[in-house]
């Protein structure tokens, strides 16, 4: 069988241009999901909760919980989109797909990569309550509290962040940075780009 043809090379500085100072580690991060994983694993013996997350940036997050976690649980995503007029992903939530399991009578929980307002998280957690789970909690790898405008009940958390924009790990600019294995600034030249 003859062998795909390598990609070409990547320049290491075309996928962090633009990049800042890193927040967080990988190091960090992972040491800080298996914290979160063994608690969960503690927390939900003998459940089989499932996990629910938004796509796409959660993706990242969910995975490496996921494979941490040593109690049987089950995944499901929803996608939303916000219309804007002005294009800054601030409209109303509009559920584009929804989840496949049943929600009645299960144990939830909700898993964000980073909560900034919590509007559309709090949108999401009345609409999963009004199906009746047995229990709902909240699962954020990044909490932003400054710009908070719902109350939003965290039972795990990962790390607070300083109201930055920050990329990596699942977060974005434009669709950029989502794969980096750590958190970094990005320099205010790039956001200035806008
Ligand atoms: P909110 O909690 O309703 O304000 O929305 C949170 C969403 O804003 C997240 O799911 C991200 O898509 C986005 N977001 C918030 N802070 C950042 C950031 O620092 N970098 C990238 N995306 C962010
Ligand atoms: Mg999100």
């Amino acid at each position: 069988m003859d062998l795909l043809p390598l990609p070409p090379q990547i320049p290491p500085d075309e996928l962090t241009r633009g990049l800042g100072r890193i927040i967080l580690s990988q190091d960090d991060i992972q040491h800080r999901i298996a914290e979160l994983a063994a608690q969960i694993s503690e927390d939900y013996a003998g459940c089989n909760p499932l996990l629910i997350g938004v796509l796409k940036g959660v993706v990242f997050f969910m995975s490496d919980l996921l494979r941490a976690i040593t109690v049987p649980v089950r995944l499901d995503f929803i996608a939303i989109s916000r219309y804007d007029p002005q294009g800054r992903g601030k409209g109303p939530v509009r559920l584009i797909k929804d989840l496949e399991e049943t929600v009645e009578g299960q144990h939830l929980i909700f898993v964000e990569d980073v909560i900034d307002t919590g509007l559309t998280l709090s949108y999401l957690l009345r609409l999963l309550r009004a199906r009746g789970p047995a229990s709902l909690e909240v699962c954020t790898l990044f909490n932003k509290p400054a710009r908070r405008l719902a109350n939003i009940p965290l039972k795990y958390k990962g790390f607070d962040l300083p109201d930055r924009f920050v990329v990596g790990y699942g977060l974005d600019y434009r669709e950029a940075y989502r794969h980096l294995p750590y958190i970094a600034e990005l320099r205010p030249e790039v956001l200035n780009l806008a």
